[in-house]
């Protein structure tokens, strides 16, 4: 498979997260003053047709497929055009493999999996055995052992996993990241973190994966992933040494909790304390989060949409908006201004990085180790817990 611009993807599962994807493809697949199209969308797949047909219409076609939609609805053939000047469609992964087998024109380089989280490493595994790269939505899998198993397929057949980690995304946090691994502040000694992402019951109801254990798990495995994952990596990720975990299903008609608190104890010394619940009020979504440093601690918060954060050094110095000036000068010079109304869709950061890494054959930033870690730390959690979770 080549990796020639733009890079051909194919959306697996058309529900809510997919208009993230959605509104990263559409500046993808832009010329803009510093890049060429870089991805373009060939695929849509989800049983549901009304759940294509509502991804498909927020699709900005660029000239040249506007032109070819117009023929495919009067219906002239599309044999020996290229890659991407239409949108297939499909009611699974399967078919579109054995639909496309043997037209590489045809043929996604990346396969995006916005399915329920049970069908993440069947899908996965499907696309990588197929020669794509893949973009899979946390968590990884459900399973520790499909996580380490879809790694060694990637490795084998030198692809690329991007997980869904969206908080390593965020402006800024990938500057800190760095200059914490540089050791400007000293080394990392623990962090706590709340994740108070309220849902009602009727979130749940509306489809009957949610919830579960086999297909979604509860507030720990979605919706506190993300934080884990963030807390992991800022702590330097070190290796898992023990957990502590208890859950409850308080408020919630759910098999799942909807409340966890987790103490983690990590290599070198370093600790990790997590409240996560989806308990609290719906409309008021929270979550925060604190690293202690020898030489410096680190706030950050999204509370209702509103992000704030604060970095000191141990001089007391606070570095806010050295941070915030670097990233803006950083995404203008690589991106352009355009990418500034991106900046709140992580998913746009995502995908750059994932088709960089692919160009330049490095890994990305949310690599399949910070797939299998973070599910790692949630699932020594919930044995803690008592739960057993084997799906
Ligand atoms: N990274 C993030 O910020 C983020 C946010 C929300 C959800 N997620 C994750 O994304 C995934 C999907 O969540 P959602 O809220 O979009 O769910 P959803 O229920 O809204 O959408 C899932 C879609 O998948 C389709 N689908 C089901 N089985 C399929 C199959 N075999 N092949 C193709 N399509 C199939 C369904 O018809 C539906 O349209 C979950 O794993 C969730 O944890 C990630």
């Amino acid at each position: 498979m080549s990796n020639a611009l733009p890079l051909k993807i194919a959306l697996v599962g058309c529900g809510r997260v997919a208009d993230k994807h959605l509104k990263a493809f559409n500046y993808l697949a832009k010329n803009n003053r510093k890049h060429d199209k870089r991805a373009e969308l060939i695929a849509l797949i989800d049983p549901f047709p009304p759940a294509r047909e509502r991804i498909l219409s927020g699709y900005k076609f660029t000239k040249n497929q506007t032109a070819t939609k117009r023929n495919n609805a009067a219906g002239k053939k599309n044999v020996g055009q290229p890659a991407g000047e239409y949108i297939q469609q499909f009611d699974s992964l399967e078919d579109l493999f054995a639909a496309n087998l043997n037209d590489s024109n045809r043929k996604p380089d990346i396969v995006s999996i916005t399915t329920p989280s049970g069908q993440h490493y069947a899908q996965a595994k499907l696309a990588l055995e197929n020669d794509c790269h893949v973009f899979i939505e946390k968590p990884i899998a459900m399973q520790l052992e499909h996580a380490q198993e879809l790694q060694i397929l990637a490795e084998q057949n030198n692809k690329k996993i991007v997980i869904g980690h969206i908080y390593r995304y965020f402006p800024i946090i990938g500057l800190v990241a760095q200059d914490i691994a540089q050791g400007m502040f000293g080394k990392p000694l623990y962090g706590t973190v709340s994740v108070r992402w309220g849902h009602d019951q009727a979130y749940y109801d509306q489809a009957a994966w949610r919830g579960t254990r086999k297909h979604d798990g509860g507030a720990i495995m979605n919706q506190c992933i993300h934080a884990l994952d963030l807390m992991h990596w800022l702590l330097g990720e070190p290796e898992l040494i023990s957990a502590k975990g208890t859950i409850s299903t308080q408020i919630h008609q759910i098999e799942s909790e909807d409340l966890g608190f987790g103490i983690f104890e990590l290599a070198d010394d370093r600790w990790l304390m997590l409240e996560g619940t989806t308990n609290t009020e719906p409309t008021r979504p929270e979550a925060s989060f604190f690293v202690r440093l020898t030489q410096g601690d680190i706030k950050a918060g999204i509370s209702s949409g509103k992000i704030s954060f604060s970095v000191f050094a141990s001089n007391g110095k606070q570095l806010k908006n050295r941070y915030i000036k670097r990233e803006i000068a950083q995404r203008i010079k690589t991106e352009g201004f355009s990418y500034l109304l991106q900046m709140g869709n992580p998913h746009t950061a995502i995908y750059i990085d994932l088709i960089n890494s692919i160009l330049h054959d490095r890994q990305p930033l949310a690599d399949v180790v910070s797939g299998i870690k973070s599910l790692e730390l949630v699932l020594a959690l919930y044995q803690d817990a008592g739960v057993v979770y084997n799906y």
